[in-house]
């Protein structure tokens, strides 16, 4: 895993919520991506998670209070908050959110956030009710207004029995927010990306077309994100409403043979292919040149293959990173996989269609993705723009050097 994050000192604020073991996890990503982590507990923090697994995970001490270390108190939260290229509390309850908006600096932890220039990432995390409270959404939107970082919560099940938004997002995306803050804001550059979005169609007549619910969102978003990272961009999109994104080459097609020719024109030299496109995998065997008239009874279309593209690829494929999709209605994993495999993909993004909030037409999309060696990682509901961020930044995490 390359290491992003080298040489920066993140200090992790930990607070006394159930989400507070979920900071372990985010803790190992961070350094594993190569960051120094400086674990702050408060004391409720220390309730849940002990003192000791921050130490092993993170590799350095734990402050777990202002009075404890004499011989250093006076000037710890100066030191952290100087050293800090940036603060991330996670999870950030109610409590530590109001103290915050108050200026209070009554722990170690408030203390180096009040006393820092660095930037503040809260992922606040705590039951629905107490993150509704205007109470609370006032004080987000005062730290927010004083340049703080609101990672916005989840919504689920949460510990207190009831499902309702207040869930601290995954430690994956949390790190990839940390991520995307300090890659630089070209990561892609020097790199062709090429992205296929929306849908193909298969012509029946001048006038009729079999097509599929494809919105050309996820593709469209992906595309953007390469682009604001300095990629070269293409985009072969099939039918999509959506208007060029800006920065991207777009190639306008309608039917599979269009997008394949386009796609293996650009694959050559393309250092990732992103195949979210809904593609028809049938097209119409003999298309009419005029319009067909009705008539009383019943009509049969034949159908015959069309290529599989991304098939194609996977068998080409030389130094590209391949990512697939897959939208399914059951079975979502095992078909994810056996697509993986036959594809020979570097990675696939999986989503059942089924769900609510996933999907075609939205703007947000729940998606898993599962890599080569098995692994898999569940994203819940999200913006399509945010899944976009995270897909890419595993593009990048694959790619060679260089
Ligand atoms: N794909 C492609 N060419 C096709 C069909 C699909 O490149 N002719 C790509 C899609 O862009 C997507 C992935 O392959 O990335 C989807 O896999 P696929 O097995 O074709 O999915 P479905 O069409 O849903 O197939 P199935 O009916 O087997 O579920």
């Amino acid at each position: 895993m390359a290491e992003y994050l080298a040489g920066k000192n993140i200090v992790l604020g930990v607070t006394g919520g159930i989400a507070a073991y979920k900071a372990v996890e985010v803790a190992s990503r961070l350094r594993k991506l190569g960051a120094e982590v400086h674990v702050i507990m408060t004391r409720a923090a220390q309730e849940f998670v002990t003192e000791l697994t921050f130490r092993e995970i993170s590799g350095n001490p734990v402050n777990t209070g202002m009075w404890e270390k004499v011989l250093h108190w006076n000037v710890e939260h100066i030191a952290l908050a100087r050293l800090a290229d940036l603060v991330l509390v996670v999870p950030a309850t109610a409590n530590l959110v109001a103290k915050l908006a108050a200026g209070m600096a009554d722990d170690m932890l408030t203390t180096t956030i009040l006393a820092t220039q660095a930037p503040v990432f809260l992922a606040p995390a705590m039951n629905s009710n107490m993150y509704t409270n205007p109470v609370t959404q006032e004080n987000l939107e005062k730290l927010k207004a004083r340049g703080m970082r609101i990672l916005p919560p989840a919504s689920g099940h949460l510990a207190c029995g009831i499902d309702g938004v207040g869930r601290l997002p995954e430690p994956v995306e949390i790190v990839s927010c940390v991520k995307a803050h300090f890659s630089a804001v070209c990561s892609l550059r020097g790199r062709k990306i090429l992205v296929t979005a929306g849908g193909t169609i298969a012509p029946i007549d001048p006038v009729r077309f079999l097509g599929n619910r494809s919105s050309g969102k996820m593709g469209y978003r992906i595309a953007e994100e390469a682009a604001k990272r300095g990629a070269e961009v293409v985009l072969v999109s099939g039918v999509s409403a959506l208007p060029d994104p800006e920065g991207v080459r777009t190639v306008r097609v309608e039917t599979t043979e269009e997008m394949r020719s386009a796609v293996l024109q650009d694959f050559p030299d393309a250092d990732a292919v992103i195949k979210a496109a809904a593609v028809a995998d049938y097209r119409v065997k003999h298309v009419s040149e005029q319009k067909i008239k009705k008539s009383d009874g019943e009509w049969t279309i034949e159908l015959e293959r069309n290529p599989d593209i991304l098939y194609e690829l996977g068998r080409m494929k030389k130094h590209q990173v391949l990512v697939g999709f897959a939208a399914e209605t059951q079975n979502l994993m095992e078909y994810a996989k056996k697509k993986l495999e036959k594809k020979n993909l570097d990675f696939i993004v999986a989503n059942d269609v089924t769900m609510p909030g996933a999907g075609f037409r939205g703007e947000t999309n729940i998606a898993r993705l599962m890599f080569r060696d098995g692994k898999v990682e569940e994203h819940p509901l999200m913006k399509k723009a945010e899944l976009a961020a995270i897909i890419l930044d595993r593009v990048e995490e694959i790619l060679p050097c260089g």
